[in-house]
C-alpha cells in the first residue's frame, strides 16, 4: 500500500512535531492517566511517536499505531535513538483490534489516546463509530479514551478561501514555504479541505508539491452522543490539550475529551450499542 502521509512524515518533526509541545501535552496526559490508574497505553495515529516516546520515558508501557510507513519508521528510529522502549505498528486504526492481535500485541490496554489531528481524518460519524468500536474492544473494563479534535463551531470563515502561509522554515539545510488554500467541503460544511502547496529546497533539491487532505471538525453535542451510543461515558472536556481550561464551545478551537468505557451487559463487544444508554452524569 502506498503511504498516504509520506510527504507530511518527511517534514513532520521540522514543522509540527516540536519537543516542547509533546513534553507539555504529556505532562497533562500523565496526570489524567495516573488518576485512572492506567499503565498500558495505545496511541492511535501516533505519527513520528512524540507522545509515545515521552510517555515511555515516564515508564508507561506504550504501543503506537499509524497508517503511514514513514511515520512508523521515524518513530522507531527516534525511540531507539532516545533509548526508550516502545512498540510501533503499521496499520489503519479502523482495524486496530485485529492488527494488534495479528502483531501479537498484548490486549487489553488501560487507556487509548489520539492526539494532534489524527481523528480529523475520520470524515463522518460512521468512520468515527468504527474507531469507537475498535477502542472499546481494545480497552480493559473501565479503560479510558483520551483524544483531541477541532471544534466546528470555531471554524471561522476567515481561514477559508484565501491563500495563507501555514509554515516557513529558513535554515541552512532546509528552506521551505508551506502555503495553504483551505475551503469547506461542498457536502459537509464541517469538513475543512486543507489544500497545501509545498515549496521545498532540501539540501539543494528543489521540490514543489500540492497535497489535499479533508479534515473533519467536530460538534461537541454530536460527539458526546456518538460516544454514549458506542458505550463511552464522557467524563471531562477541556478547551486545550494541556488541561488549562474547561471546554467552552463558543471560544475554544480544540476539544480535548476524556471518556470511560462503560460496562455493558449482554451484548457482544463487536457490535455497536443499539440502544443509546444514559451514561453516568457528565461533568463536562
Ligand atoms: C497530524 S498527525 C498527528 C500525529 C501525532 N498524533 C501527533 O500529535 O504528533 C495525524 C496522524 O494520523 C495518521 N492517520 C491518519 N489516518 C489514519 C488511520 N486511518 N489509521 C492510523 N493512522 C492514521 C497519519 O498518518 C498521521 O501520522
Amino acid at each position: 500500500m502506498s503511504d498516504p502521509f509520506r510527504l507530511e512524515a518527511e517534514y513532520y518533526d521540522r514543522i509540527w512535531g516540536l519537543a516542547d509541545r509533546y513534553k507539555a501535552e504529556v505532562e497533562f496526559l500523565d496526570k489524567v492517566l495516573k488518576e485512572h490508574g492506567a499503565r498500558r497505553i495505545l496511541d492511535l495515529g501516533c505519527g513520528t511517536g512524540g507522545h509515545c516516546i515521552e510517555l515511555a520515558k515516564l515508564g508507561y508501557d506504550i504501543v503506537g499505531l499509524d497508517i503511514s510507513q514513514l511515520m512508523i519508521e521515524k518513530a522507531r528510529e527516534k525511540s531507539s535513538m532516545e533509548g526508550v522502549k516502545a512498540s510501533f505498528i503499521l496499520g489503519d486504526m479502523k482495524q486496530a483490534h485485529s492488527i494488534l492481535k495479528n502483531a501479537n500485541i498484548r490486549l487489553p490496554f488501560d487507556a487509548v489516546i489520539s492526539m494532534g489531528s489524527s481523528l480529523a481524518h475520520m470524515l463522518d460519524d460512521e468512520s468515527l463509530g468504527k474507531i469507537l468500536v475498535e477502542v472499546r474492544n481494545i480497552l480493559s473494563p473501565n479503560g479510558v479514551f483520551l483524544f483531541c479534535v477541532s471544534n466546528a463551531k470555531c471554524l471561522r470563515d476567515d481561514r477559508i478561501d484565501q491563500l495563507r502561509i501555514d509554515n516557513m522554515i529558513d535554515e541552512k539545510d532546509l528552506q521551505m514555504a508551506l502555503l495553504c488554500y483551505n475551503f469547506r467541503d461542498k457536502t459537509d460544511q464541517d469538513i475543512l479541505v486543507w489544500n497545501t502547496i509545498w515549496l521545498v529546497n532540501d539540501q539543494g533539491k528543489i521540490d514543489f508539491k500540492i497535497r489535499t487532505h479533508p479534515l473533519r471538525w467536530y460538534r461537541i453535542e454530536n460527539l458526546k452522543e456518538l460516544l454514549r451510543s458506542h458505550g463511552f461515558a464522557p467524563l471531562h472536556t477541556y478547551g486545550d490539550t494541556l488541561g488549562h481550561e474547561p471546554f467552552r464551545s463558543d471560544e475554544h478551537g480544540t476539544i480535548f475529551l476524556i471518556c470511560r468505557k462503560e460496562a455493558r451487559e449482554s451484548q457482544s463487544e463487536d457490535t455497536v450499542w443499539e440502544n443509546v444508554k444514559e451514561s453516568q452524569p457528565c461533568r463536562c
